[in-house]
């Protein structure tokens, strides 16, 4: 593996859980893979577990983690090419992303979309222009359009759970006030379409995914319907692909209740997290015995960790 930056990128999806369910068994039993070697975490946004995970991850194989804080540390990047830098930018990423190889053998990047400038999030201007200069791996730790580290954790996780041997899973749209990003749910759509799983995905009208990334799965509007005998109800809010980044809904009906988790073959509640109680979940549902919200955030650990191994075994 020479990138990480899609679910695209995983060649064969059971050969990585099992990779990852080994690393879990014995964290350190590779420490020798990472030693003298430098992974970069450059975030432009936000993280909790993202950034504690993959650093942890690293830890563990012996690698020494840097982190920095582009959006407010760092220079200002200009990412187009033949402007005249007389803005607010000052460094291009030409030079930024071979600076940085120089000092890290894998760079890791965060960068969340714009959700104003469609064009430019599908193309994943700033984890793309990083691939195209940087002279080593490049892992995303959320683009614009995927998160495929939290999708091998979501992947792990259902294999830990699943009672049957293919459980039915339902990814369910649900109310948020903020306009959300696709990245989430793309990679979890992506990863599930590569799993043995009986694969469903509700939110209302005008809601749809980017159908080159859903075709071929079941789409219903009828959240109880899709709700019925699952074994995994994941949920997460996104904003509208269609009318992009605007939110069409709130409708607190989508909310998921112990109600709703009734409808279900006691199935168990997926989310990211962060996650915001009793808009997205209740109380009564993200507190019981079916959420298993904490034991996926703690594969995010095991999932960046299976990947770099791939990715400090292939660089050799
Ligand atoms: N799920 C996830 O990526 O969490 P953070 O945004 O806290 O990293």
């Amino acid at each position: 593996m020479k990138n990480f930056t899609s679910v695209d990128d995983i060649t064969n999806l059971n050969e990585l859980i099992a990779l990852a369910k080994s690393v879990k068994a014995a964290p350190f039993a590779n420490k020798e893979l990472g030693k003298n070697k430098i992974l970069g975490l450059l975030f432009f946004n936000p993280s909790l577990r993202t950034r504690l995970s993959t650093q942890k991850a690293a830890l563990n194989l012996g690698m020494d983690p840097i982190v920095m804080n582009l959006n407010t540390e760092g220079w200002t990047l200009e990412f187009e090419d033949g402007v005249v830098m007389d803005g607010a930018s000052s460094e291009h990423i030409k030079e930024a992303a071979q600076v940085v190889s120089q000092y890290c053998d894998v760079i890791a990047i965060r960068s969340f979309p714009t959700l104003t400038d469609k064009e430019k999030d599908e193309a994943e201007y700033v984890i793309s222009a990083f691939k195209k200069y940087a002279s080593v791996p490049v892992i995303s730790l959320e683009g614009s359009t995927e998160h495929p580290l939290q999708a091998v954790a979501d992947a792990l996780t259902i294999e830990e759970y699943k009672k049957k041997e293919r459980p039915k899973v339902v990814l369910t749209w649900a109310p948020h006030p903020r306009a959300l990003p696709h990245a989430v749910p793309n990679s979890f759509v992506k990863v599930m379409k590569k799993a043995d799983v009986d694969f469903v995905i509700t939110h209302p009208e005008g809601y749809e995914l980017n159908p080159e990334f859903t075709k071929g799965v079941a789409i219903t509007h009828n959240q109880d319907e899709a709700f019925k005998d699952a074994d995994f109800i994941y949920a997460k809010n996104w904003s509208s692909y269609r009318e992009y980044g605007k939110i069409l809904s709130k409708d607190p009906s989508w909310t998921v209740t112990p109600e709703k988790m009734a409808l279900t073959d006691n199935g168990k509640f997926m989310h990211c997290l962060p996650v915001r109680r009793n808009m997205i979940v209740t109380d009564a549902v993200l507190d019981s015995d079916s959420s298993i919200v904490i034991p996926q955030s703690n594969n995010r650990t095991y999932a960046a960790q299976a990947i770099l191994t791939k990715i400090l075994e292939d660089a050799g």
